[in-house]
Parts: C-alpha cells; sequence; structure tokens
C-alpha cells in the first residue's frame, strides 16, 4: 500500500505527518511513501531529504490524494480535502470527533476510514502513539520559552559584580503533560517554581521536579478516570481561588494548563489576580483554544494589561517548533502504522478489536464509531466492584492474622522439610547429604530472599542475581571436564542458562540507563 502526507493547508500550520526518518521506519513496514512537494519545508525537512530517504515527491495535493491508499495528515481535513476522500481510503489525522460532528459525517458519507490520532486512548501500551501527549510536551516547553521572551528578567538567580538577581517565580497550573514539562523547562532554567493541580497524585511528580506542589487544606481528590481530573466542588473552586490570590503578587510568570477533556477550561486566572501581578509579569495560556485559564485570554493573540502584564494566547505552540513536533508527531503515527500492520507486509488490518486502533477510529467501513466503548482494561477495572475502606484497627488485625498463617506454614514446611531430610539421609551415602542439604537450604533461602523483594526493586536485584549466575557458571566449569555424560550435559546447561540471565541482565540495565542519559 502507499501511504502520502499532503502539505498542510491551515494557515500558519508548519508541521508535516510524516519524516524522512518516520518515512524509512514506514518502508520497513512495506509501505511506499509518498510527499506533496514542499510539505515539509517549513518543519526544515527539504525535498531532497524526502527524496534520500526513498519518498516520491508528488507535485500536487490532488495527485497525492488520488495515489495513496492511507493520508498522514496533522490538521484535521478541510471541507476541500474531505471531497478528496475516497471508498476504503483511510486517513489519519488529528480530528477532535467530538468538536467536529458535522466534518465526521462527511468523511463518513466519503465511505473513509478514519483514525483520529487524538482519540487515542491514554493507557499505557498506546504511549507510543499518544500524539496529544507528545504535543502537549512540546507546549509546554515552548510556553516556557514564550514566557520568558516576553520576561525582561533573567529565569535565574545571579549574584553579579553588577548586583543580585533574584530568581524568577513560576506558578504552573494543571501539571499534566504540558505543566509537567512547563515544570522540567522553567525548573532547568533557574526559577523558583510552583505548581497546583486538582488531583493529588500529582503532587509527588512535581516535587521530584524539585517544584513545589501548592497543597490545599481541602478533603477533595479532584481524580477523575483515566489520569484525568474530575470536575471540582464550589468550595473547593473557593479555595483554590483564595491559594491563586495569595500567589498573584508573588510570582512572575503564570502558566495554565488545566483541562478536563471534553469541557470548556476552568476560569482559574480571575481579572484581579491579573490586576495584583507586577508589571512585566507574564500568563501564558495553553487551555487558549478550549476558551481559556484566565479571564483576559485573547485566543491566538498576545495582550498587555493595563497593569504592564503580557497574556499570551497562542494556540500554536508545537508548530512553533515545528521540527521537533512533526518528528514526534511522525513517530505517533508511524507507531500507529505499526500496530494497524501485523503482518509488516503494507497491507492494513483494521482490528476493531484492538482497544487502541477501535479507541483512535471515528469512521470504518461507512459508519461512524465514534464514540468508542471505553478500553477493556478500564471496563474491567470500573465492574470491579470497590472494597469498602478499612479502618486502622482492622488493616492491624489482617495483618496479625496474616502473619500468624504465615508462620504457621513457614513451621510446617520447616517440618515438612526435616522429616524428608531425614527419611532421604536414611538411604543416601554421606557425601551426597551434605551437598544435598547446602543444595536445598541455599534454595530456601535464595526464594525467601527473591519472594520478599518488592517488584519496583527487581531492576537492582538483578545485579545480585547476575553475580549468582556467575557463581553458577563458575561451579559449571569446574564440573564440564567430568567423565559422566550426564554431569557434562548439566553443566552445560548450566552455564547456558546462567549466560542468558547475566547478557540479558547487562542488556536491561543499559536500557535503563540510557534513559537517565542526556544524549
Ligand atoms: P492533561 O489532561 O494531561 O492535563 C491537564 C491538567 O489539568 C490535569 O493534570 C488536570 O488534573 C488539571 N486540571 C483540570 N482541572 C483543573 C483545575 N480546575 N485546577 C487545576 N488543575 C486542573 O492535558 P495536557 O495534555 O497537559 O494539555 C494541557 C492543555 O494544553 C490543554 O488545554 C491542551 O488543549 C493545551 N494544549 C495547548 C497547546 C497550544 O498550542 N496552546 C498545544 C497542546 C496542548
Amino acid at each position: 500500500m502507499k501511504i502520502g502526507a499532503p502539505k498542510e493547508t491551515f494557515k500558519g500550520e508548519d508541521r508535516v505527518a510524516i519524516t524522512p526518518q518516520s518515512a524509512l521506519a514506514l518502508q520497513k513496514l512495506g509501505y511506499e511513501c509518498l510527499i506533496e512537494a514542499g510539505a515539509g519545508a517549513a518543519a526544515r525537512f527539504s525535498d531532497e531529504d524526502y527524496k534520500e530517504a526513498g519518498v516520491e515527491v508528488v507535485k500536487t495535493a490532488a495527485a497525492l490524494w488520488k495515489a495513496v491508499e492511507v493520508v498522514a495528515k496533522v490538521r484535521p481535513p478541510s471541507d476541500a480535502e474531505v471531497k478528496k476522500l475516497r471508498k476504503g481510503q483511510t486517513l489519519i489525522s488529528f480530528f477532535y470527533p467530538a468538536q467536529n460532528e458535522a466534518l465526521l459525517n462527511k468523511v463518513k458519507d466519503r465511505d473513509a476510514n478514519l483514525i483520529a490520532m487524538d482519540m487515542v486512548p491514554r493507557i499505557s501500551r498506546a504511549q507510543k502513539m499518544d500524539a496529544l501527549s507528545s504535543m502537549a510536551n512540546i507546549a509546554g516547553y515552548r510556553a516556557v520559552i514564550e514566557a520568558s521572551n516576553n520576561f525582561g528578567r533573567f529565569f535565574t538567580g545571579q549574584i553579579t559584580a553588577a548586583g543580585k538577581v533574584p530568581p524568577a517565580k513560576v506558578l504552573v497550573i494543571g501539571a499534566g503533560v504540558a505543566g509537567l514539562a512547563a515544570i522540567g523547562a522553567a525548573q532547568s532554567m533557574g526559577a523558583i517554581v510552583r505548581a497546583f493541580d486538582v488531583r493529588p497524585e500529582v503532587a509527588e511528580q512535581i516535587e521530584s521536579m524539585g517544584a513545589e506542589f501548592l497543597f490545599l487544606d481541602f478533603k477533595e481528590s479532584g481524580s477523575g478516570d483515566g489520569g484525568y481530573a474530575a470536575p471540582s466542588s464550589p468550595e473547593f473552586r473557593e479555595k483554590q481561588l483564595a491559594c491563586f490570590r495569595e500567589q498573584a503578587p508573588d510570582v512572575d510568570i503564570v502558566i495554565t494548563t488545566a483541562l478536563i477533556p471534553g469541557r470548556d477550561a476552568p476560569k482559574l486566572w480571575l481579572e484581579d489576580m491579573v490586576a495584583a501581578m507586577k508589571p512585566g509579569s507574564v500568563v501564558v495560556d495553553l487551555a487558549a483554544e478550549r476558551g481559556g485559564n484566565c479571564d483576559l485570554t485573547v485566543m491566538d493573540q498576545k495582550v498587555e494589561t493595563k497593569n504592564g502584564v503580557t497574556v499570551v494566547g497562542y494556540t500554536d505552540f508545537p508548530s512553533r517548533m515545528a521540527a521537533q513536533s512533526s518528528t514526534l508527531y511522525s513517530t505517533n503515527i508511524r507507531h500507529m502504522m505499526d500496530d494497524l500492520t501485523p503482518e509488516k507486509d503494507g497491507q492494513i488490518v483494521h482490528n476493531m478489536d484492538d482497544d487502541v486502533i477501535r479507541g483512535a477510529t471515528a469512521t470504518f467501513d461507512g459508519a461512524v464509531t465514534f464514540p468508542p466503548p471505553s478500553p477493556k482494561i478500564q471496563a474491567i477495572a470500573k465492574a470491579a466492584p470497590k472494597a469498602p475502606e478499612k479502618t486502622p484497627e482492622e488493616v492491624a488485625a489482617e495483618e496479625m492474622a496474616a502473619m500468624k498463617k504465615a508462620g504457621r506454614s513457614q513451621t510446617l514446611t520447616l517440618i515438612a522439610g526435616g522429616l524428608m531430610m531425614a527419611f532421604i539421609g536414611a538411604f543416601a551415602p554421606a557425601s551426597f547429604m551434605q551437598h544435598f542439604i547446602v543444595f536445598a537450604l541455599s534454595c530456601f533461602v535464595g526464594f525467601q530472599v527473591i519472594w520478599n523483594v518488592s517488584h519496583a526493586l527487581h531492576t537492582p536485584l538483578m545485579a545480585v542475581t547476575n553475580a549468582i549466575s556467575g557463581i553458577i557458571i563458575l561451579g559449571a566449569l569446574l564440573q564440564i571436564g567430568s567423565s559422566s555424560t550426564i554431569v557434562m550435559v548439566l553443566a552445560a546447561i548450566s552455564v547456558l542458562i546462567a549466560s542468558i540471565n547475566i547478557v540479558g541482565g547487562f542488556m536491561v540495565t543499559r536500557r535503563m540507563l540510557a534513559m537517565f542519559q542526556k544524549s
């Protein structure tokens, strides 16, 4: 099959859905790749780069739409582009089907299959296809750059010969993907960063990045389904606003990213808070597209208030970093194609039983398939009845009972083991028994040590198992020259299995370490 990306027609959109790099990966999946001439130019990918990557450069958009079975795009298609769709053709792009119902029906009427990248469910397996997160990550980073560009001071504190410069104070409201990226960027530029979110579980993440989480003394969790927030109660909101009002005169930069999917952005940075900010302060409102978190945000514009506060309401932050966002977005598309091509033979298998594919598919086989059912994993979690919360006394009593039970079963195991040893010892030679007891004890100790280690610590544990595997190899090498064939074969198998364990351990450790390396 052929997959192609046309030049984006939305004014000011610089991103492109296929890059030379992603085209190479798509070709490995068995697809022929096409690109409209100049489609990647604004993201700094020339037609020559595409040709070098084996991509066919097509002169016009019309020719491209006609030639391919799969069209990859960034922005939702325009009416004119929808008219170019044909029966059975697949379109992959951002679409926002809930907000674009009329357009969705037009795609259905063309009998085309639509994969909306914004509908990829936020489950672990789909992270590599989560284009919303990729873009939000860039938007969060860019929001900090934009803020610093409009803030006439350093972010980092300095002591210079000319005087002391205090660090900038940044407040991030909403610590989802964009918020966390903004916290990371502001923190790395040396600012003092504070953050707030209605979901208390993000406090740990915020603090682990070196920022301060603004706790509210209020008993309400703002967590909803699927890692998103739930709407707050009016009392909670009042408390939250009081906290922000206190922060307003102190902070220099406010970056707002608060949003609950499918709703208008909550108003959290009100007019009086902007009025209380120091002149030269900056508010960057990432939620501008959905009405904005700040009262004074004007969508797609930068405005300055009477008291000299700059309010930035751009909605195209990812496009302002087109090279980076195209690279990440095209990788998300490539991973989606990977899932759609199980045989890696350049043929799409649109498996509607797959949670991720089903979730993202908005039209299929001439029918609208939006909204999708909740992913099965989530559905199972929901179906399972929640156990009632236990009191500390009940928890303590349960722990005591579990300990007693474990103690009893351990005693029984030891008695059974002792009896078995006595039985074997009655028949086996003394030299065998000596080795056998050491073997049985080491199995017992090894099992106890590993079984009681929490799962989170299994990677460091691997270092220990590598050492044990080393001892096994040493022992096996001593035996491998034995005259007995059985001993030789067993020793060889031990060397093989222990080597696999050691090599595997090193490989996993390398991958883990690579995650923390900067380049
Ligand atoms: P997300 O869903 O990961 O994060 C939103 C966060 O806001 C969540 O952590 C949620 O708990 C929090 N939140 C919700 N209601 C809140 C409230 N009342 N008070 C405090 N926190 C609250 O979303 P993501 O992916 O981080 O995107 C954030 C925003 O950035 C969205 O509005 C998105 O549309 C926007 N965005 C803007 C772009 C631009 O160019 N302007 C580009 C990409 C994303």
